[in-house]
């Protein structure tokens, strides 16, 4: 498929509504992994030096269209001023307005999307609302491109329209790197929640020749084995699901590795008093926190035999010490191996990319993407709608 980039368009005295994904990770009010936003400062700078005025568009969480303060993007719009050099107001309210009164070099940005219920509706007249404000459509937002949302899919139809530089990069960056992996492949899929990622569990299964599954998702797959998970997070009602993913990845000879030895402790906090003990004898009022070094040991050999690894999502819950220490120690071999030159990989997701930076191998990776769901659909073959769309 082929898509206009910014070269193609003309910018001079033009008005770009510029879709981005600055879904950034935040704690108190601050902004505490930046990558998404400095990311978007390519096209940002670009637009500007040919003559365009940005106006910026995005989502933050997931506020289900109802206006929930908490997921202002006021609330990030002076990181993104700070980490793009550049005045950034934030709009609220008419937009028209504010955006009839830009000048040159002025940068807006306009409210949570998703505060809008037309917006993951991809309702048109949403859409065409926020067609009006411009005259070309920019879509930098790869990690986002997995939802026909107003201001990724139905918008497109309506301006002129391109994928910006970020969106460009990543898709030529994970055709290179994946576009034919080269076999043994290894994908480490981890999170909260086996719920959000089942289509994608069962059409990895059939893609990849070892699936690690970390983190909360770990939980529902061991409980569905009949194994006691304690009070750890894990979706019970999903164990039909679970076992059917693993039948089917023993048919396919995609071999899934789960946690052999967890660390537990009874408080989610740093710090809190733990053990690590074989992954079949959680206590009834412990806490799964993080896989073991038995664990880790298993993964980093599957880690040395392979080619090609994806991942999204962490081992653990790894922003609270010491159950960073398993996430960490695959990262440090992910890293190595790549530096070697034995190893081509690939990251994605907002805390996958906040785990690897605080590992320190931000730059030891083949291809760091902003995406999580985004890459892991296109690693899937699936047909995204907000990069359909621009075609
Ligand atoms: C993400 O962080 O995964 C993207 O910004 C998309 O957000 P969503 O998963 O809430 O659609
Ligand atoms: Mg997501």
């Amino acid at each position: 498929m082929t898509w206009k980039t910014l070269d193609d368009m003309d910018f001079a005295g033009k008005r770009a509504l510029v879709r981005v994904d600055i879904n950034v990770p935040v704690e108190n009010g601050v902004v505490t992994d930046t990558s998404r936003i400095e990311r978007i400062a390519a096209t940002v700078d670009d637009i500007q030096a040919k003559g365009g005025k940005v106006i910026l568009m995005a989502h933050f969480g997931r506020p289900q269209g109802q206006v929930v303060p908490e997921m202002s993007l006021e609330i990030i719009a002076p990181t993104v001023s700070d980490v793009l050099g550049l005045p950034v107001t934030f709009v609220n309210g008419d937009y028209a307005d504010a955006v009839a009164e830009m000048e040159e070099g002025d940068v807006l940005l306009l409210e949570n999307l998703r505060f809008n219920p037309g917006e993951e509706k991809n309702d048109e007249g949403f859409a065409k609302r926020l067609a009006s404000l411009a005259d070309i459509y920019v879509n930098d937002a790869f990690s986002a491109a997995h939802r026909a949302h107003a201001s990724t899919e139905a918008i497109a139809r309506l301006l002129p329209a391109c994928a910006g530089r970020l969106m460009a990069e990543e898709l030529g960056a994970l055709e290179k790197a994946l576009g034919s992996p080269e076999r043994p492949v290894v994908a480490v899929v981890g999170g909260a929640k086996v719920s959000t990622k089942l289509d994608l569990l069962g059409n990895l299964v059939g893609k990849v020749d070892h699936l690690v599954i970390g983190g909360g998702m770990a939980n529902t797959f061991l409980a569905a084995q009949g194994i006691n998970v304690g009070k750890s997070l894990c979706e019970h009602d999903l164990a039909d699901t679970a076992r059917e993913i693993l039948s089917k990845a023993e048919s396919a000879g995609c071999e899934i590795i789960l946690p052999r030895d967890i660390v537990i402790a009874r408080e989610f906090k740093a710090n809190a008093a733990n053990e690590t003990i074989p992954a079949t004898e959680c206590p009834d009022d412990a806490m799964i926190f993080d896989a073991g070094p038995e664990t880790v040991a298993y993964i980093n050999g599957v880690v040395d035999g392979a080619k090609t690894l994806i991942m999204n999502g962490p081992l653990g819950v790894f922003e609270l010490e010491p159950f960073h220490a398993g996430t960490f120690a695959i990262l440090n071999e992910i890293a190595a191996q790549t530096k070697a030159g034995k190893l081509v990989s690939v990251g994605g997701g907002g805390d996958t990319v906040a785990a690897i930076n605080a590992s320190g191998h931000g730059d030891d990776f083949t291809y760091i993407s902003t995406a999580g769901g985004a890459f892991l659909e296109w690693m899937e073959g699936k047909e995204l709608p907000g990069v359909a769309a621009l075609g």
